[in-house]
């Protein structure tokens, strides 16, 4: 038996799959087929207001899904979004990035947020609504108060103050500004005016997420959100100009698990005392703290087994936007039903059993960690000689005799480059040298 549920900032989620704020959460009925396929909760996109009476001009918005195989093995995909209008740097046009879709003003979109929060609980999913706060460009602080006091009274279970700066009209932001006007006010702005549970979804454009995360959980957030798309550009070499979107933009894409998972497991590892925190300012010369309240990770998820890897890593549940974009919504049922299998293999009950129980070498344990040599499968072999000149250590030798390739175990640093390289998939690795040693010993006489 599997339960996936989980508590989370005050929260009981029936699963740790969260619709993160984008196209995929912009209206009722996207929202509508998020919960029917089994979401735990949805993010509902924020309004990113401009004035409180007026109805904002809709803006259309762009995204694009860059994927080639030839640059990255395993289908890797980048991705990105802008709102035309976000590129005219002029206050009066522009109504924000993004947001709800077709844009409401706050009395509709509440009632459309209602209906969203009875839909939800009707199925025992939960609504949080993002808060678009991108600083004082896209959205002043009455404003965006006004937007988290209308979604208290919507009914909404939690909100998500989205505390990124605007990739195309901020980069950078947080690295030329103290986060107390960007991270530590805004937190405790909201808190004063609402009771309900705030996730602090965090930057990673050119930021020390780690001290962001720690700001955040000081200030009063009851779960972070690491993190949202990452700035970049993609350059066609052939046309040389950028692929995609023509300026700076945010991606992501499967590729960014990995790093989410570093910066997740250094949040929850930390150890005391041992490094200091990035910002100067109120901050300077103070130490990182393990962060202690709920993370959900956001940034590339695309299956179950990107779940599992980031709760491993420390999270307690996982937001996802472009590949619910790229696949539709039944990617939730896929990833639930992956989670499943995963745990019950495991024989794990609740997401919380694994959750951050990965343990990393520390420097002064490299000496006793055991590295796997590799070894070639005789019969998988066909002598095509291309894992021979890759090895740096020069540990595989060729018998002409035989035409296979063999390991020199004791040669063998255990880098892996053949087992990727080898075309037969003949090569595997095994645990024990010693072993290994003696079974080569037997071979070389
Ligand atoms: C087209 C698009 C629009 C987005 N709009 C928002 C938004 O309005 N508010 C927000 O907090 N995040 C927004 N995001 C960021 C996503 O919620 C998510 O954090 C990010 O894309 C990383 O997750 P992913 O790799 O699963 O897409 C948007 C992302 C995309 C791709």
């Amino acid at each position: 038996m599997v339960d996936l549920s989980i508590k989370c900032a005050g929260l009981e989620l029936k699963n740790p799959i969260i619709a993160a704020a984008g196209p995929n959460t912009k209206n009722y009925d996207i929202v509508k087929k998020g919960i029917d396929a089994g979401c735990g909760a949805i993010v509902v996109r924020g309004l990113q207001l401009r004035n409180l009476d007026e109805k904002p001009p809709s803006t259309r918005e762009f995204w694009n899904i860059y994927h080639s195989d030839k640059t990255f093995r395993r289908g890797l995909y980048s991705f990105q979004s802008a709102a035309v209008k976000a590129l005219r740097v002029n206050r009066d046009i522009s109504p924000g990035v993004g947001g709800a879709s077709p844009r409401p003003t706050l009395q509709e979109w509440t009632s459309e947020v209602k209906r969203m929060v009875h839909y939800a609980h009707e199925y025992n999913s939960l609504i949080i609504t993002n808060i678009g706060w991108c600083g004082d460009y896209f959205s002043s602080e009455d404003l965006w108060e006004a937007e988290a006091i209308a979604m208290d009274k919507a009914g909404v279970d939690a909100l998500e103050l989205h505390t990124g700066p605007c990739p195309t009209v901020e980069p950078g932001r947080y690295i030329q500004a103290d986060p107390e006007k960007y991270l530590r006010g805004p937190i405790r702005t909201i808190r004063k005016i609402t009771n309900l549970p705030i996730l602090v979804k965090l930057p990673i454009d050119c930021c020390d997420v780690i001290s962001l995360a720690q700001i955040a959980e000081d200030a009063g957030a009851n779960a972070i959100v690491p993190t949202a798309r990452w700035m970049s550009i993609n350059i066609d070499t052939g046309q040389e100009k950028t692929s995609l979107w023509p300026g700076l933009m945010g991606y992501g894409g499967n590729w960014s698990v990995p790093i989410l998972s570093a910066y997740i497991y250094r949040m929850r590892q930390r150890k005391p005392g041992t490094e200091k925190l990035g910002w100067k300012s109120s901050y300077e010369g103070q130490y990182y703290k393990k962060i202690t309240i709920p993370i959900i990770a956001s940034g590339g998820v695309s299956s179950g087994d990107d779940v599992v890897k980031l709760i491993l890593a420390g999270a307690n549940g996982v937001e996802i936007c472009t590949q619910i974009l790229v696949e539709g919504y039944s990617l939730v049922k896929r990833i639930l039903k992956e989670m499943k299998e995963w745990m019950q293999k495991k024989e794990y009950y609740s997401p919380g059993d694994f959750s951050g129980i990965i343990r990393l070498v520390e420097p002064d344990q490299v000496d006793k960690v055991s590295q796997p040599m590799a070894i070639v499968d005789e019969e998988l072999c066909n002598g095509c000689k291309k894992c021979i000149s890759p090895c740096t250590n020069e540990a595989i030798i060729f018998l002409e005799k035989i035409n296979k390739a063999k390991v020199l175990v004791n040669k063998c640093e255990g880098c892996r480059t053949c087992y990727y390289i080898c075309p037969q998939g003949a090569i595997s690795f095994k645990e024990s040298l010693e072993n290994e040693v003696e079974k080569t010993k037997e071979w070389r006489n």
